[in-house]
C-alpha cells in the first residue's frame, strides 16, 4: 500500500514566516486535538530572531526559525513536509534545494508564475526521487483531522461547517482552491464530508497531476469513492479514463470538467488557471466529461447538478454498507480573547506544587542523596541539559579553581575597599563583580572566541598571533601580572590535568598551549593564563558534549564562559567583604604618596 499522504503526526518545515497562514495550521492542529503542531519549524533567512511565538488553543508556543532548509531540517529530521511559500522568483531554488537534501516525502509550492521550464524540471526531480509535490500555484492539501497545509479550507468556522475537521469518506482532487473549498462543502451538505483533498494547483506544469492523487486515494482505506473537478485544457482526465478502465482504480469517482462554456466562444479561450485553456477537441471540457461517463465515472448533467450527484453515490455506497455512519468527534474550541505573553522561560517552572530545575523537581536535585552536585545544576539552569559525571566534576573544578585569589587582585582589592565605606555586602560584592573585564577575570569569552577562530580557520599557531596583532587586540587567555614560566600558575596545571585524564580529547587547549609556546618565548609572562584555559577547555568540552559551533558561538556571544568567572569569585568576594565587616575595619582612603601628582592650572581659553 502506498504511504498515507498526511497522518496526525505529520510535520512540516514552513519555508517563509508567513505568520497568519502558520497560525491557521496550529489553530487547526488545536481544533482537531493534535498533540505535536504540524509545523516544526521555519525558514526565515533574513529573520534576526530564533523563534516565533503562536497561539496553541489560548496558550503561546515558540516557533524555531532558521536561516536555511538545511539547518531546519538538520534540527527537525521528522518534518518531511516541505511548504514551499517563496516567492516565484525563490520557490524553484527552495525545491530544488530541498530535494538536494532529501529527506522530505511530499513538498508543497504556492507561487504561481514559475518559468514552466522550471517547473518541468523540477517535477521531473522529485518524480525521479518518489517526492509529491503539491502545486506550484495551490492551497495545498488537507487530511482533515490530521494535517491541514496553511489557509486550504478557510477560516476555522468554515472549516469545522464543511466537515474538514475530520475524516470523512471522500477523496477530493480539484485544480483550484477556490473550488476545492465550495466542493468540500457541498461534499459536507450531501455526504459525510472529505477523507483527503488535494488542490494541485492551476499552472500547466504541475507536480503530481490527477491520476498521482487518485491512485494514492485508491490505496487509502479511508477513501471510499473520489470526486475529480478537472477543467478545459490538457488531457490529464484521460489518464484516469483509462486506469478505472484497465481497473486500476476500483473505487467509485464522480467527476466534472468545467469549462463547458467554452464552446460558446468563437476562438480558444483562456480561462484564470495557466493550464485551462483546449488547444484541441480533446481537451474540451464537454470532450472529457462525455468521455469519463463512457467510462463508467459518475458525471452529473451540468456542475448544478453535482450535488444531486455526490448524493447519490454517497447514499448508495451507504446502503450497501461500504460506508457507515461516522461518530462527530467533540472538537475544541479556540478562546475568543487571546493575549500574548510578555516574558519567555525555557529553564524553570514555579506553577506547580514545587518549583523545577528545567524539568526536575528541586527536591530531586537539591539534597546529597539525590546524586546531584551544583555542576548539575548549572548545567540544568545553563544549558537546559544534564551533563555526564566528567563534564559536571570540569564545571565545578573550574567555580572552586577560580573562587578566589588574594585581597591584591583588581575586583578583590573594589569590593574590600566598597565595604570599607559602610556598603552592605550586597553593594559590596557588586562593586568586586563589575571590576570583572576583558583584562580581569572576564577574558573567558575573548580567549574561547579568538583561539576557536584561529584554530577552525586552520592559522598556524604563528599565524594566529599576527593576526591578533593585526587586528590590535591583545590575546584573551594570554599573560598574567605575576605568573610567568618561572612562577606557573598551579590553578592552570590543575585545569590542564583534569582535562587531559577526563576529557575526550583537547584539540582547542593543544592549539592554545602552541600558542602559548611562541608568546611565552617572546615574554615568560605571556603564558596561558586561567582565563585562557577555562576559555579552551569550555569549548574542547561543548564539542566533546556534540555541541554544534552555532550552539557554541551563542554561548560566547552570551557571555557563558565569563559567568563560570562570575559565580566562582562571587564565593571569595563575599570572603573578602565578610572578613571587612568581620575586622571592623574603617574607611579606606589612599595614600598621598602612592599617587603620582601631576596638576596644572587650567589654561584660561
Ligand atoms: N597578547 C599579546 N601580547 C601581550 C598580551 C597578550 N594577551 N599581554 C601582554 N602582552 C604584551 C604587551 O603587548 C606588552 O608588549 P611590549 O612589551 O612589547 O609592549 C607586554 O606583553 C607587556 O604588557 P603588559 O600589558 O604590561 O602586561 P601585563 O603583565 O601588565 O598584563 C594582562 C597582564 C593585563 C593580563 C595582559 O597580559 C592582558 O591584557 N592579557 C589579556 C587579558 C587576559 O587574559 N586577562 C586575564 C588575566 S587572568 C585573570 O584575570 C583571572
Ligand atoms: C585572579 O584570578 O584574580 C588572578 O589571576 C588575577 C591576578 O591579577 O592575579
Amino acid at each position: 500500500m502506498s504511504q498515507l499522504l498526511f497522518t496526525k503526526d505529520t510535520q512540516a518545515i514552513f519555508w517563509n514566516n508567513n505568520a497568519s497562514a502558520i497560525q491557521r495550521m496550529l489553530d487547526y492542529d488545536f481544533v482537531i486535538g493534535r498533540k505535536t503542531p504540524s509545523v516544526a519549524a521555519i525558514v526565515a533567512p533574513t529573520a534576526d530572531s530564533k523563534f516565533q511565538k503562536f497561539f496553541w488553543g489560548g496558550d503561546e508556543i515558540m516557533i524555531n526559525l532558521y536561516k536555511t532548509t538545511a539547518e531546519a531540517k538538520k534540527a527537525h529530521p521528522n518534518a518531511d513536509v516541505l511548504l514551499n511559500f517563496a516567492s516565484f522568483r525563490t520557490a524553484y531554488d527552495v525545491t530544488m534545494e530541498a530535494l538536494d537534501l532529501g529527506g522530505f516525502r511530499v513538498m508543497m509550492i504556492t507561487a504561481e508564475g514559475i518559468p514552466e521550464r522550471l517547473a518541468r524540471k523540477m517535477n521531473a526531480t522529485a518524480n525521479a526521487q518518489g517526492v509529491t509535490v503539491i502545486g506550484p500555484a495551490t492551497v495545498g492539501a488537507i487530511t482533515p483531522g490530521a494535517f491541514k497545509i496553511a489557509n486550504i479550507g478557510g477560516t476555522i468556522e468554515n472549516i469545522v461547517s464543511s466537515k474538514l475537521h475530520r475524516a470523512g469518506s471522500c477523496g477530493l482532487v480539484t485544480r483550484s482552491g477556490g473550488l476545492f473549498n465550495e466542493l468540500s462543502n457541498i461534499i459536507a451538505i450531501n455526504a459525510d464530508g472529505i477523507a483527503e483533498g488535494v488542490a494541485i494547483g492551476g499552472d500547466r506544469f504541475v507536480g503530481s497531476v490527477f491520476i498521482d492523487n487518485l491512485l494514492r486515494m485508491q490505496d487509502n482505506p479511508q477513501v471510499k469513492y473520489m470526486l475529480l473537478l478537472g477543467e478545459v485544457g490538457g488531457i490529464e482526465e484521460y489518464k484516469v479514463i483509462d486506469a478505472v478502465k484497465s481497473g486500476k482504480i476500483t473505487k467509485p469517482i464522480i467527476a466534472w470538467c468545467i469549462g463547458t462554456i467554452a464552446k460558446h466562444y468563437s476562438s480558444g479561450v483562456q480561462f484564470g488557471h495557466a493550464g485551462a485553456s483546449a488547444n484541441a477537441e480533446r481537451e474540451t471540457a464537454d470532450a472529457k466529461n462525455k468521455a469519463m461517463a463512457e467510462a463508467g465515472i459518475y458525471v452529473p448533467e451540468s456542475f448544478n447538478d453535482l450535488p444531486n450527484k455526490i448524493a447519490d453515490v454517497y447514499n448508495k455506497l451507504k446502503s450497501e454498507g461500504v460506508i457507515t455512519e461516522i461518530a462527530e468527534p467533540e472538537i475544541k474550541t479556540l478562546p475568543q480573547a487571546r493575549k500574548s505573553k510578555n516574558f519567555i522561560c525555557t529553564i524553570s517552572d514555579d506553577r506547580g506544587d514545587e518549583a523545577t530545575y528545567a524539568g526536575y523537581p528541586i527536591s530531586s536535585v537539591a539534597t546529597p542523596e539525590t546524586g546531584f552536585s551544583i555542576g548539575d545544576v548549572m548545567s540544568l539552569l545553563w544549558f537546559k541539559k544534564r551533563y555526564p559525571k566528567w563534564a559536571t566534576n570540569f564545571i565545578e573544578t573550574v567555580v572552586k579553581t577560580v573562587a578566589d585569589h588574594g585581597p591584591a587582585v583588581s575586583g578583590a582589592h573594589n569590593a574590600r575597599v566598597t565595604a570599607r565605606a559602610g556598603k552592605d555586602v550586597i553593594s559590596s560584592v557588586v562593586s568586586g563583580l563589575l571590576t570583572i573585564g576583558p583584562r580581569f577575570g572576564g577574558a573567558i569569552d575573548g580567549a574561547a572566541k579568538h583561539f576557536k577562530y584561529g584554530y577552525d580557520n586552520g592559522l598556524s599557531p604563528a599565524e594566529f598571533i599576527n593576526h591578533m596583532k593585526k587586528e590590535g587586540i591583545p590575546i584573551p587567555g594570554i599573560g598574567h601580572r605575576i605568573k610567568s614560566l618561572r612562577n606557573p600558575d598551579l590553578r592552570v596545571s590543575g585545569l590542564k590535568k583534569y582535562a587531559n585524564e577526563s576529557f575526550p580529547s583537547t584539540p582547542l587547549l593543544d592549539y592554545a598551549l602552541e600558542v602559548e609556546q611562541l608568546t611565552t618565548s617572546k615574554k615568560d609572562n605571556l603564558i596561558l593564563n586561567v582565563d585562557g584555559t577555562i576559555g579552551v577547555l569550555m569549548v574542547d568540552m561543548w564539542r566533546a558534549l556534540d555541541y554544534n559551533d552555532d550552539e557554541i558561538d551563542v554561548f560566547i556571544e552570551a557571555g557563558a564562559l565569563n559567568a563560570f568567572f562570575v559565580l566562582g569569585r562571587c564565593i571569595g568576594f563575599i570572603g573578602h567583604v565578610l572578613d571587612e565587616k568581620r575586622l571592623a575595619m574603617p574607611m579606606y582612603r589612599h595614600p598621598f604618596d602612592d599617587i603620582l601628582y601631576d596638576v596644572h592650572k587650567a589654561e584660561d581659553l
